[in-house]
């Protein structure tokens, strides 16, 4: 086991005791349903006014999310080294910025120092450093939301936007978002982006994000982008979409975005309450296992698979489905 997840491990029972009582119940899908229905503005107040709130988002990141690999995130991060195998250190090299570090995910699965991870909360952040410290590693955190300008010059040589992008509720910010990305990369610069389960419902959904990442300066991978699911145990499924780019351009496109095109719009069409049953019902079983071995299979694989499909799997034996 890594010493990175030891290192959040001990974080976690350090800032359990600055948690005041009131949050002790709040739990993590329902933070995460809060940040995701409100502005990035509201959201930061939230935080702002009930203090120690984000000290519990970070310990529930920590120990659920993280979980030594059993979280969604972590093991979103693994799944990601896992498909991209050695193709991974090409993709994701040199100068890296992680947007919407969260408490350094990536860096910290990857064994990464050095990079430049920015997110939206400052607990996070504050966190994201306790564990490096702990982990005797070194990389930059900068609160600053991604709705707009980022802080940054084009220094970068990758970005990687792990399961953040579901989060853009507005168009515009959809297009401050991508704008920004290309500003900060050199050209030839790498592009990762994942996406959860959930979070858009088709192939031809997934096509149109790619399409707009390429109306932003960017070619998409299409062997690299897909979906990406866990093969090793057919009760407890992991599957989230990744997407690989290239930028060619310094140019970016006209407003690419019909009307329909929107984060918002592609979720899966599921009330909190649903999700929150399904997630009480299945989190155990869910949950105690870390998953090993994942498959990618390429945006042109799915059309072929899934058609208009919706793509929702509760199963390993779901994602064989063949209409
Ligand atoms: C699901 S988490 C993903 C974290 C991490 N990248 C990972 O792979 O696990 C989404 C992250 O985006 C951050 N976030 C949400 N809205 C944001 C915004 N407007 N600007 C910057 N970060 C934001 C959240 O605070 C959270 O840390």
């Amino acid at each position: 086991m890594s010493n990175w997840y030891n290192a959040c491990n001990k974080t976690a029972s350090l800032i359990r005791n600055t948690i005041p009582s009131q949050y002790h119940s709040r739990t993590f899908s329902g933070i995460i349903g809060d940040i995701k229905v409100l502005s990035s503005k509201k959201a930061q107040s939230l935080f702002n006014r009930k203090k120690g709130l984000g000290n519990q988002y970070a310990y529930l990141y920590l120990t659920q999310g993280i979980d030594y690999g059993r979280g969604y995130q972590a093991c979103a991060v693994e799944a990601l080294r896992d498909v991209l195998g050695h193709g991974l250190n090409k993709i994701l090299s040199g100068n890296i910025l992680d947007v919407g570090c969260s408490v350094g995910v990536t860096a910290g699965v990857l064994s990464f120092n050095q990079i430049v991870g920015f997110d939206l909360f400052p607990d996070l952040l504050k966190t994201a450093k306790l564990v490096d410290s702990i982990n005797r590693t070194q990389n930059y955190y900068v609160a600053a939301d991604m709705t707009h300008d980022w802080p940054f010059e084009r220094v970068f040589d990758s970005v990687v936007c792990g399961m953040v992008c579901h989060h853009l509720k507005e168009q515009v910010d959809v297009i401050t978002f991508f704008r920004n990305v290309n500003r900060v990369l050199y050209r030839g610069g790498s592009l990762i982006i994942t996406l959860p389960a959930g979070s858009i419902c088709t192939t031809v959904q997934l096509e149109h994000v790619m399409s707009a990442v390429e109306n932003f300066g960017f070619k998409t991978d299409r062997k690299l982008s897909g979906l990406v699911r866990s093969t090793d145990d057919s009760r407890s499924l992991f599957w989230m979409f990744q997407i690989i780019a290239e930028k060619i351009t310094d140019k970016t496109g006209n407003m690419f975005i019909s009307s329909d095109f929107g984060f918002q719009q592609y979720r899966t069409p599921e009330t909190r309450e649903e999700k929150g049953d399904k997630a009480r019902t299945t989190i155990k079983s869910v949950r105690c296992m870390k998953h090993n071995s994942f498959e990618l299979i390429g945006i042109d694989e799915m059309h072929r698979l899934f058609r208009e499909k919706n793509l929702v799997f509760p199963v390993l034996s779901a994602c064989f489905f063949i209409p």
